[in-house]
């Protein structure tokens, strides 16, 4: 089976790619699987800039076709931050998940509700050679000030979809993976990747 390779370390973010790309015919490896360990410094200036650099990277070393993403949190109050920067959001060192989703709700105090956001995924699809690939996907939802559920990661917890009256936690993973920006982002990717690896 050709393989191609998932460029995170985010065990999240990969437990949603492996099940969004199941039905093809791939091996799907990993930084992990491969004993890569390696800090891909994200210092682009956009969402396709740090998704090209971490898809650029894994496909020159492994030498495979290689799907990276570089997703983020967009708050309309905070002027679209964190943005690029969610993964890092809250200066402490060593912040969690759980300590970026206290400082976000810290710096919306003094807002008024309701709290508009979404999140973005751009795709980064590369081919050995260097060759990318670009696919987007958003989102849209609110932020809420009491966390609910227990899945997913990151912002998932406070991030509401008021529409179904559930926040991105409160959804199995299929049903994320239905109306997700990753999702989103990964089903335009496909075709992409099965021309590459035909
Ligand atoms: P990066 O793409 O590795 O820079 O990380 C994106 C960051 O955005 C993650 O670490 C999360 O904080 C946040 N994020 C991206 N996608 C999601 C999601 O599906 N749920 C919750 N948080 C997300």
């Amino acid at each position: 089976m050709p393989k191609i390779c998932l460029a995170s370390y985010n065990q999240g973010k990969l437990k949603e790619f492996k099940d969004l790309l199941k039905g093809l015919k791939l091996e799907l490896v990993t930084p992990i699987d491969l004993d890569l360990s390696m800090d891909v410094p994200e210092v682009g200036s956009s969402y396709a800039d740090n998704a090209a650099i971490k898809a650029r990277t894994f496909a020159h070393i492994t030498g495979l076709v290689t799907l990276a993403d570089d997703s983020g949190l967009e708050v309309e109050a905070l002027d679209n931050a964190p943005g690029i920067f969610s993964a890092r959001f809250n200066p402490k060192p060593g912040a969690s998940d759980a300590d970026r989703r206290e400082y976000l709700l810290e710096q919306l105090k003094g807002y008024s509700q309701p709290w508009k956001a979404r999140f973005h995924c751009t795709v980064a699809v590369a081919e050995p050679e260097g060759k990318l690939y670009f696919t987007q996907g958003f989102c849209e939802g609110e932020i809420i000030a009491e966390e609910r559920g227990t899945h997913g990661f990151g912002y998932d917890p406070i991030f509401l979809f008021p529409e179904l009256g559930q926040t991105m936690a409160e959804l199995l993973m299929d049903k994320k993976n239905q109306i997700s920006h990753r999702s989103i982002a990964v089903r335009k990717a496909i075709p992409i990747i099965r021309r590459l690896i035909d």
